[in-house]
């Protein structure tokens, strides 16, 4: 008997998540169809794309790329749609069984909620989105019956650990952090480090901003947050330990003193395939782990002397309300400018913790209260750093 092909959906296609995600569906041409697309700006690849996956409907930011996409594309089977219009279309086609959210930051939140508006499994890479509207997520999650698939190599390692476990034996729930590329650098200069070094982790291969936030390891204060909305633990269940040859990628401790872990090989594709595929398991086309060969594992406690910026997100964790709002808001601006190189490393952090510490928290009921939050810290940020607001 034939086979239906599971029908997928990309938000952030030609970003490094996205990329991944068409390796994997290139590795199993007959058992996935690509239905929808959806990238910002770079029409060139998001061409290729298109032209290799064939799907029905695209979306690009502007009507000027739109045009531009048209134009590369000369023939027309797939519509080409602009801006947040079209990212809705994306996140709600109904032929798609399944949405994979890799749009980065938090322009990645609308589409999310909109699969999940509409029922749509949603594999999970745009973090920021949990960060700064968990609870909204999971309700409308829980309203339609959606299911929500981690992408992050550390919430699919507590989500497979945790695959037939029962959440009241759960004692705590371990990520691990690489450390990035200044686990070991001098202190003293830290707050100088380059772009170029910034952007050089030794691990993963990832998007700019994912790769600085690695580098100050405020991604694994997102990452804890965002843990804590898509498995409903308390804050206080939630612990990182860093681990810098990035092969165990989470521990969950049961109450009896047991700890199970998720090793795998330091590759992405390995929870996109996971996420695509549950809850079956194709056979991976990546070499196997072999542990011989890596030798040491190790684990370490985070020094937060040397990450201040992990230590205020745990606070900010901790806190909850808008806090996660601001933390995210002002880190999005921050990480931007350091990467246009207007500001130096140092900086993120200071005007990270110059909007929390400014902030008056308060509870936010509606995304349109969360828009609100972050769109007044955004204001903030570019006043400290003496930007030119967007
Ligand atoms: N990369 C990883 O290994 C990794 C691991 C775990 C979690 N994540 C999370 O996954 C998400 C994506 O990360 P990434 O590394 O794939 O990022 P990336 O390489 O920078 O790609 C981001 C994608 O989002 C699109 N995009 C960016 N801003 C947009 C906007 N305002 N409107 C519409 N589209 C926009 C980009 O389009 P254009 O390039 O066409 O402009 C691109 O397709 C992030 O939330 C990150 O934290 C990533």
């Amino acid at each position: 008997m034939k086979k239906t092909k599971k029908r997928i959906a990309i938000l952030g296609s030609t970003g490094s998540i996205g990329q991944n995600t068409l390796a994997v569906v290139r590795d199993f041409k007959d058992r996935f169809e690509v239905v929808a697309l959806a990238a910002g700006q770079n029409i060139g690849l998001l061409a290729e794309q298109v032209k290799e996956f064939q799907p029905e409907v695209v979306a690009v930011a502007t009507e000027t790329k739109a045009n531009g996409l048209a134009k590369l594309l000369e023939t027309g089977q797939t519509q080409i749609l602009p801006g947040d219009y079209g990212y809705e279309q994306v996140a709600s086609i109904e032929k798609a069984d399944l949405v994979v959210s890799a749009i980065t930051g938090i322009a990645g939140l609308k589409p999310t909620l909109t699969a999940l508006k509409n029922g749509k499994t949603l594999a999970l890479a745009n973090k920021e989105s949990m960060v700064v509207a968990g609870a909204l997520i999971r309700e409308k999650a829980a309203r339609t019956g959606s299911q929500i698939i981690p992408v992050d190599s550390e919430h699919s390692g507590i989500f497979q650990c945790l695959l037939g476990q029962e959440k009241r034996f759960v004692k705590r729930v371990y990520l691990t952090a690489s450390g990035g590329p200044f686990l070991r650098a001098p202190l003293s200069e830290l707050d100088t480090m380059s772009l170029e070094k910034a952007l050089q982790h030794p691990r993963w291969k990832m998007g700019r901003k994912v790769t600085i936030d690695s580098a100050t390891l405020i991604n694994k204060g997102l990452e804890l947050i965002e843990a804590r909305w898509l498995f409903n633990l308390e804050p206080d269940q939630l612990g990182v330990l860093v681990h810098p040859q990035s092969i165990v990628h989470a521990l969950i401790e049961f109450v009896d003193g047991s700890v199970l872990a998720q090793l795998s090989q330091t590759d992405m594709k390995i929870p996109i395939q996971f996420a695509l595929t549950f809850p079956e398991r194709w056979e991976a086309i990546c070499p196997p782990l072999d542990l011989a060969q890596v030798g040491n594992l190790e684990f370490l406690q985070v020094d937060t002397n040397r990450f201040p910026l992990f230590g205020l997100a745990k606070k900010t964790l901790e806190a909850g309300l808008s806090f996660p709002v601001v933390l995210n808001a002002a880190n999005e601006v921050a990480v931007e400018a350091f990467l246009e190189e207007k500001i130096d490393f140092g900086k993120i952090y200071q005007v990270v913790e110059h909007c929390v510490k400014n902030h008056q928290s308060r509870v936010l009921n509606s995304l349109e209260e969360i828009i609100a939050v972050d769109q007044e810290t955004r204001n903030w940020a570019r006043q400290y750093l003496g930007l030119k607001g967007k």
